[in-house]
């Protein structure tokens, strides 16, 4: 089964081409970074207009480089939720508007079920059930991947997410956007040197994360830094605070594994590139004798393969998007928010 997917949930603007959840047959991924660069962040109404410019010749260039034609394709996938809601509105319109003029159905996928999603593409051998760490600009979680479609979140993050964490140190560091990425280009291998930051503990065997405090310790530690006219160490700072992230990240995962008897243990979302938090996660695995999955670094970040791979079991679960599918800002990733309306047809 041919599925043409389509990702426009930040500022990517995406679409691919899957067979049956694991063969891609063309993944196109149009990137916004040089625009959003020169403002530090994403700006949403910016994003929203390119993703309207760029959207058809981003589709038709996943075809035919699928070698597909409307007519061999058997359905259609969309990013509904989350993410920014103007830049998700772009990409929902566009997919309903191609399913309603060929007459394919069209699937509703949650965004980050596409990014545990893009483990399937880089680990053919890869079933559910496994639990899988999410790390992305917008979220943390750890979930259960107990079927294709059946979820069951075990913790997620009480402010920022990860992702955010990074970025934002990466800023008060002075380095460009995105922060994660270059965070990680720069410090990656650097020596922490004596600064050590610590992450906090919400409770015995609470499972959640909290990374505003961590935020806020950086930007101190600079200030303070500044104040005494100091130079800013930031290699050290930045492989510091690298460290203490993706320590966290892998402690909790592991208390998670070894609580609900997990030996399969999947990375997703942006931050699943980076190269700390990769290293932890095989340490930790090896050490266990537990597997490890990690998606290609080119399915990290946002790209539609994912979304087709994820459509794919969406639609052998029978999902299906109506004519009135609309797109969320906000949307959990074990329950869909109105059920009703997104299985309508
Ligand atoms: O999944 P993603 O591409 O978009 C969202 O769904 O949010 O994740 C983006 C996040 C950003 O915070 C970015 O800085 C981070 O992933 N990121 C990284 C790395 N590459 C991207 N963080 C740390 N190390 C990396 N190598
Ligand atoms: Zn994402």
């Amino acid at each position: 089964m041919k599925i043409l997917a389509i990702e426009s949930s930040c500022d990517e603007t995406a679409a691919a081409v899957v067979e049956d959840g694991r063969k891609i047959l063309s993944n196109v991924i149009n990137t916004q970074v040089e625009e959003h660069k020169i403002y530090g962040g994403v700006v949403p109404e910016i994003a929203s207009r390119r993703h309207i410019e760029n959207i058809s010749g981003v589709v038709r260039e996943a075809l035919d480089q699928s070698g597909c034609t409307w007519d061999t394709l058997d359905a259609l996938a969309v990013t509904y939720a989350p993410g920014l809601i103007g830049a998700l509105i772009v990409g929902v319109n566009y997919a309903k508007g191609l399913s309603y003029s060929t007459g394919l159905p069209l699937i509703p996928v949650h965004h980050l079920r596409g990014h545990i999603a893009s483990n399937y593409l880089s680990s053919p051998d890869l079933e559910p059930p496994f639990l899988c760490l999410v790390v992305s600009g917008g979220h943390t979680v750890i979930a259960e991947v107990r079927g294709y479609t059946d979820f069951h979140i075990l913790a997620t993050t009480r402010d920022d997410a990860a992702g955010e964490a990074l970025d934002k140190a990466a800023r008060s560091l002075g380095l460009p956007y995105p922060g994660g990425l270059n965070l990680d280009r720069m410090c990656g291998g650097a020596d922490a040197g004596d600064f050590k930051f610590t992450y906090p503990r919400l409770g015995d065997g609470v499972l959640d994360f909290s990374f505003s405090g961590l935020k806020t310790k950086i930007i101190n530690t600079i200030h303070n830094l500044q104040q005494r006219g100091e130079e800013i160490p930031v290699r050290q700072l930045g492989a510091s605070f690298m460290d203490c992230v993706a320590s966290y990240l892998t402690d909790h995962v592991a208390d998670a594994a070894r609580r609900f008897g997990y030996s399969r243990i999947a990375l997703a979302g942006g931050v699943s590139a980076n190269s700390v938090l990769r290293r932890k996660m095989q340490e930790l695995c090896q050490k266990n004798s537990w597997q490890l999955y990690l998606p290609d670094r080119a399915f990290c970040g946002d790209n539609a393969a994912m979304i087709a791979s994820q459509g794919y079991y969406e639609h052998l679960s029978g999902a299906r998007a109506g004519i009135d599918l609309n797109a969320y800002a906000t949307m959990p990733l074990d329950r869909l928010q109105d059920e009703k309306m997104i299985y309508s047809q």
